[in-house]
């Protein structure tokens, strides 16, 4: 990589009225899962499988929020967030899933939003955060349609309960997970390896979110708004050779593109029956669903960890009618020079850019944005700084994207505190605030006082002069090469190839930047590239080199 001309962006500031909030989930937060009539998840079924969860831990109790909600708020308060996303347990206000209402369990509920209501917090509630009542499991589960129908049940009634305080909706918190991570990879409740049910599952998944939009659109006072979350990961070939060029796009196509294009594109990607085709007949799509799953949205949540580097690398098993939905032929690695967390995801502040400015070209009619999560997973640490300049480089990355014409309106940092991260369990630690499992104690980390400060004043200082801008080899598949307009992961577009810059290699502390520029001529690894910066007008260039 050959370093060319830099050009610091200045300092970026939040515009008013950007929402700033932290978020949490049920399972991971509440324990209580045998108080006051709670119905069992597959989450309580898969803590007991040998072997699923790390030193065989479970949300038996977590944070003990359930009783001690009050303090987690005041939290909140004390932090100056405007708004708070957690989600509702579907067994504990619905037991069997269906049928007859948990009163109890709804209280709850409401006794946590009159407390944010009061402290000036806005609830945004996700609906489904992965924890399934085991009694639908038992009927299929997300495999089957019908679950979908239970699904937009169960969201009426908690508009019902919860309607007159709450105007922030969630349907689901990553379908990717719940269908493919659940369904397919088993690495999450409820534990399968399946091929066929796993697609079918993210299918119903799609489709009950559909069916929730409309009915509590039909249900909703005016200004009250409905979401979805997903968890996006841009995918970048480990090399450029073509096959981990068409193992990313593999990848890409199963993480993101087979929930953002029916979304909002109206289809199934195309390449959905050529990835697919050999492990289902897609039977389980019925005329009508596109339709239903793209029901307009008022803002999309987008959930960013990590970019994911993949190569091609052999099936796991060779009878391609027996593979997994997750078996695609494609491996994760980590380069070798990478910045990483304390639990070893990759940093790449520049994938949630690509993400935001990515989507916002692929899809014309791509609603507000909100970052429903964010957040870097360690061990615990109270001087948490690997947090603090990871939320920082996440939020100069975001800025970047909305003045690169992203329209993001608020920003949810992972998470709130410390809690039981899935099959990581307790030893992975996401929280600005610490918890002490043995006491419950909560304790405020590092990076809960660099948030107090930066959400009162949301201004991350200019990059220290004398940095570089490098320009990134990637993406020089020849297969792709060409006018690309809008697949996410790819931000900066050219007549016969593009690419992607950034400042530092990662290492800069100051604030992660990032321009989009365009490219001439079809991008060749180690041939020269004339690069425009946005931002500078046409025809000032500075000459870079690839490879
Ligand atoms: C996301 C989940 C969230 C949390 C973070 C670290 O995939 O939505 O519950 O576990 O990862």
């Amino acid at each position: 990589m050959t370093a060319i001309e830099h050009r610091p962006s200045g300092p970026r500031v939040f515009p008013a009225g950007f929402v700033w909030g932290t978020a949490t989930a049920a399972y991971q937060i509440e324990g209580a899962v045998d108080v006051d009539g709670r119905g069992r998840s597959i989450w309580d079924t898969f803590c007991r499988m040998p072997g699923a969860v790390a030193r065989g831990e479970s949300g038996e109790i977590a944070c003990d929020h359930y009783h001690r909600w009050q303090e987690d708020v005041d939290l909140m308060k004390e932090l100056g967030a405007a708004a708070y996303r957690f989600s509702v347990a579907w067994p504990r206000v619905l037991p069997d899933g269906r049928g007859p209402v948990n009163r109890r369990g709804l209280d709850f509920y409401r006794r946590l939003v009159d407390a944010l209501r009061e402290g000036g917090i806005e609830p945004y509630v996700t609906l489904y955060h992965w924890d399934l009542p085991q009694a639908i499991e038992d009927r299929g589960g997300w495999r089957v349609r019908e679950t979908a129908e239970r699904f937009a049940d169960y969201a009426e009634v908690m508009y019902d309960a919860l309607g007159d305080s709450v105007s922030n909706w969630i349907t689901l918190n990553e379908p990717y997970c719940s269908s493919i991570v659940g369904y397919g990879e088993g690495r999450h409740a409820p534990g399968a390896t399946e091929g066929h049910g796993a697609l079918a599952a993210a299918h119903h998944l799609l489709l009950g979110h559909g069916l929730a939009v409309t009915r509590l659109r039909a249900l909703a006072r005016p200004g009250q708004r409905v979401g979805v979350t997903l968890n996006m990961s841009p995918t970048v070939p480990a090399t450029t050779s073509p096959e981990d060029a068409a193992a990313a796009r593999r990848m890409d196509l199963l993480v993101n593109r087979q929930f953002t294009d029916p979304l909002f594109g109206g289809s199934y990607a195309p390449d959905m029956a050529e990835t697919f085709g050999r492990i289902t007949d897609f039977s389980f799509r019925r005329d009508g669903d596109l339709e239903t799953i793209g029901t307009p949205v008022d803002f999309l949540g987008v959930n960013y960890y990590y970019r994911l580097h993949v190569e091609a690398a052999p099936y796991e098993e060779a009878d391609p009618g027996r593979r997994t939905a997750f078996d695609l032929g494609v491996r994760t690695v980590t380069p070798e020079d990478a910045r990483t967390s304390g639990l070893g995801w990759v940093v790449e502040p520049e994938g949630l850019y690509e993400t935001l400015v990515g989507l916002t070209t692929r899809y014309p009619d791509l609603p507000p944005v909100y970052i429903t999560e964010n957040g870097y997973g360690d061990d615990g640490v109270l001087e948490d700084t690997g947090r603090v300049d990871y939320l920082r480089d996440h939020l100069a990355a975001t800025h970047d994207a909305m003045t690169a014409g992203a329209d993001v309106r608020g920003y949810f940092a992972w998470s709130l505190m410390d809690n039981f991260e899935w099959a990581r369990g307790y030893s992975a630690r996401f929280g600005l605030v610490h918890v002490d499992y043995e006491t419950q104690e909560r304790t405020p980390k590092s990076s809960y006082r660099w948030m107090r400060e930066f959400i009162a004043d949301p201004v991350l200082a200019e990059p220290p002069a004398g940095e570089e801008l490098f320009i990134d080899p990637v993406m020089t598949d020849p297969v792709i090469a060409g006018p690309v307009i809008g697949d996410p992961g790819v931000v900066a577009y050219g007549t016969g190839g593009y690419g992607r810059a950034h400042y530092g290699a990662g290492d800069y502390t100051g604030g992660y930047g990032l321009d989009d520029f365009d490219v001439a001529d079809p991008v060749v690894a180690g041939a020269p590239v004339d690069v425009l910066v946005a931002g500078t007008p046409r025809g000032d260039r500075s000459g870079g080199e690839l490879g």
